[in-house]
C-alpha cells in the first residue's frame, strides 16, 4: 500500500515496455525468448499497479509501425496476447481488473478481436485497476480517425466547426473515457516517444529508465512512483511550493 513517501500516486500510468529484443540478444538467445520474458514482467507490473492504488495502467504492446517487424515477429507478438487474454482473463476478472483495448481494431487477425472485445465485456463493471491496453495504436492514426470522425458529423450537418474544441476531440479519441496519464515510463534507455499518447501526455510526466523490459519489477515500478512524487507539475501555471530563489 501507499507509504508516507508516496503520498501522491499518479491516477494513470502508462508503459512503453522497450527492451525485450536486446534483452534476449544480450544473452544469446532468440528476440521471441524476451517477449515471453516480458510477459512476466507485464503480470508484476498489473499486480504492483494494484497494490499502489494507481486507477489506470497502460502499456504500450504493439504499435501501428511494427508491423514493419518481420512476420514471425509480428505473429510472435499476436499470439503472446492471445495467450496473455486466454490464460489471465480469469484471474484478472477475479481481481476485479478492467481491461479496456486502445489502438485501431480493424486489422487484427483472426480470433484475437473477438478475445479482445470478451475481455472488455467481461470486465466492464470490474472496479479496481483499470488496464488498458494498447494494440496496433499509434497516436497520429488515432487523431486521424478522430479528424475522419468529426469531419463526417460536419458534412452530416450534425456538427458545427466552429463548435469544435479540445474536448471534442478528446471525445472522439480512443482514450476517450480514461485521463491524461500523469506518468509516463520508457524503459531501455531509448528516450522518445515513438508515437504514443501524443495528445493525452501534453503534461505527462516523463521518465527513462535503462533496464531492458523483461527486468522490469514491482521495486522498479515503486521506485518510479517515487521519482514521480518529487515532481512539481505545474500545468502552466507558477508553483504552489515554490522553492527558494538564490541571488
Ligand atoms: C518491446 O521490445 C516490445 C515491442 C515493441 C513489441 P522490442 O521488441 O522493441 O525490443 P528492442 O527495442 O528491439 O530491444
Ligand atoms: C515502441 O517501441 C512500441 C512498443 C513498445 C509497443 P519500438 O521498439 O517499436 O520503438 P522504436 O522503433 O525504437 O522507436
Ligand atoms: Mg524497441
Amino acid at each position: 500500500m501507499a507509504t508516507p513517501e508516496l503520498a501522491i500516486i499518479p491516477r494513470h500510468v502508462a508503459i512503453i515496455m522497450d527492451g525485450n529484443g536486446r534483452w534476449a540478444n544480450k544473452r544469446g538467445l532468440p528476440r521471441t525468448v524476451g517477449h515471453s520474458k516480458g510477459m512476466e514482467a507485464v503480470r508484476e507490473t498489473v499486480k504492483a499497479a494494484g497494490e499502489a492504488g494507481v486507477e489506470y495502467l497502460t502499456l504500450f504492446a504493439f504499435s501501428s509501425e511494427n508491423w514493419s517487424r518481420p512476420e514471425a515477429e509480428v505473429n510472435d507478438l499476436m499470439g503472446l496476447l492471445r495467450r496473455f487474454i486466454r490464460r489471465d482473463l480469469a484471474e484478472l476478472h477475479h481481481s476485479n481488473v478492467r481491461i479496456r483495448i486502445i489502438g485501431d481494431r480493424v486489422k487484427l487477425r483472426g480470433d484475437l478481436l473477438p478475445l479482445l472485445l470478451e475481455a472488455e465485456e467481461t470486465t466492464r463493471n470490474n472496479t479496481a485497476l483499470t488496464l488498458v491496453i494498447a494494440f496496433n495504436y499509434g497516436s497520429r492514426d488515432e487523431i486521424v480517425r478522430a479528424t475522419v470522425s468529426l469531419a463526417k458529423d460536419v458534412r452530416a450537418g450534425l456538427l458545427d466547426p466552429e463548435a469544435i474544441d479540445a474536448a471534442m476531440i478528446c471525445g472522439r479519441l480512443d482514450t476517450a473515457d480514461i485521463p491524461d496519464p500523469d506518468l509516463i515510463i520508457r524503459t531501455s534507455g531509448e528516450e522518445r516517444l515513438s508515437n504514443f499518447l501524443l495528445w493525452q501526455a501534453a503534461y505527462s510526466e516523463f521518465l527513462f529508465i535503462p533496464e531492458y523490459w523483461p527486468d522490469f519489477d514491482k521495486q522498479l515500478f515503486f521506485q518510479a512512483l517515487k521519482v514521480y512524487a518529487s515532481r512539481d507539475r505545474r500545468f502552466g501555471a507558477v508553483s504552489a511550493t515554490p522553492t527558494a530563489v538564490v541571488g
